[in-house]
């Protein structure tokens, strides 16, 4: 490998859709919980995001894009006036700053609990497995809460939810987004309708790889209709099984290869793969192989990169961007730290505790490298 065009490979520009962002490091969508009444973006969020500006591309926290499709208390949704109004200040902060933004839109599926929406989850079918969302606890305050029994969604219900996806994505144009991210990993309800084990439907959105694949193409197609292909991307997590009862789907990867061979067709944005979390297992070479033979389009990566990590992926080829999570929790200038070699701030042990909920403190208080250095001196 050349040395130096590796070193390189995450600061060179890249161009998709119709805009270019100036390096491929992104920020990955991470749920911080920090909303209040009506759940509408606050000026915190607006400071965290802006601090963050100097990613090439910053996708946002989960949003909801309706009532049933929220699964984690003071989450910032996309369906309300007041909501679309709220995110306004924080586009703005992050284009002040020369950033760009997506908004990932998120409907949970069965991931939930009547005790955070007022109304039962959906879900392909009516079947719980063992999981916990952030919720309200019965003492008072917030915590981890067990999920409920979902109701398997009517065809009438799966319409409407399409529709609640496409208008989402009109409101974050109105609130002045550059475009979306379609939550389809995580075993939330699009990845719920493509895994055998939670979609046990006999009508066309079950039963074959093809009917299981139809309400995320359905999704994309009307997002894409609604707001153009080159502002829509997906995030995928084949390899991962959150919130799926430890069970792990014999046919995710040869679902989800059919589903890029669908999406090549479009000419999104990106699709992008979350790798590592929880539950789940390393993505096989061979995998990654067989994407490129069918999709051709940009892709971004992400889960437990390092600055090492991701050059060589985009080296390789695999990948386009590198989308980074919790290093950006404390490393508000990532980007910085990265191009100059200047030292990471570490999580604590106890970071858990500040993921969700809250206000400032471990959400806008972590400082940038010059700061910290100022402050030792
Ligand atoms: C606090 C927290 C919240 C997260 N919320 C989301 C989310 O809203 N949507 C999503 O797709 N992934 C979410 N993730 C997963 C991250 O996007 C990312 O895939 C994961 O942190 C692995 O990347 P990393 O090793 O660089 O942190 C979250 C992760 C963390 C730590």
């Amino acid at each position: 490998m050349k040395n130096t065009e590796l070193k390189e490979s995450l600061f060179h520009p890249l161009a998709f859709g119709n805009f270019k962002v100036n390096n491929r490091i992104a920020m990955a969508p991470m749920t911080r919980s920090r909303t209040k009444e009506g759940d509408v973006p606050t000026t915190i969020m607006a400071k965290y995001y802006e601090q963050r500006a100097g990613a090439g591309l910053i996708i946002t926290e989960g949003a909801p894009i309706s009532i049933v499709g929220r699964g984690y208390s003071l989450t910032p949704g996309i369906y309300t006036r007041e909501q679309i109004d709220g995110w306004k200040p924080l586009t703005e902060a992050v284009h002040k700053k020369g950033g760009k933004i997506f908004i990932q839109l998120w409907h949970v599926g069965r991931r939930s609990h009547s005790s955070i929406t007022g109304v039962t989850p959906l879900a392909p079918s009516a079947k719980k497995v063992a999981d916990k969302v952030f919720g309200p606890l019965e003492e008072g305050g917030y915590g981890m809460i067990e999920t409920e029994m979902p109701n398997a969604m009517t065809k009438e219900e799966i319409q409407s939810t399409v529709m609640d996806f496409a208008n989402a994505a009109k409101a974050s144009m109105e609130a002045g987004f550059d475009g979306v991210e379609i939550h389809g990993a995580h075993g939330y309800l699009i990845d719920q309708f493509l895994r055998i084990n939670s979609n046990e439907r006999t009508d066309e959105y079950g039963g074959s790889q093809e009917n299981r694949m139809r309400l995320l193409l359905e999704v994309v197609n009307a997002v894409v209709n609604e707001i153009g292909a080159d502002k829509v991307s997906i995030r995928l997590s084949p390899f991962v099984s959150e919130g799926a009862g430890g069970v792990h789907d014999p046919e995710i990867a040869e679902v989800t290869l059919k589903v890029l061979k669908e999406l090549q067709k479009l000419n999104l944005a990106f699709v992008h793969f979350s790798e590592n979390i929880s539950d789940y297992k390393e993505v096989p070479e061979s995998f990654r192989k067989q994407v490129r033979e069918v999709y051709t389009n940009p892709i971004m990566v992400c889960g437990k990169y390092t600055k090492e990590s991701g050059s060589e992926i985009i080296y390789k080829g695999y990948a386009d961007m590198v989308a980074y999570g919790q290093p950006f929790i404390t490393n508000p200038d990532l980007v910085n730290r990265f191009k100059n070699d200047f030292a990471l701030t570490d999580l604590h042990s106890d970071s858990h505790s500040i993921f969700y909920g809250g206000g400032e403190e471990g959400f806008t208080d972590y400082p940038t490298y010059e700061e910290m250095k100022a402050q030792k001196n």
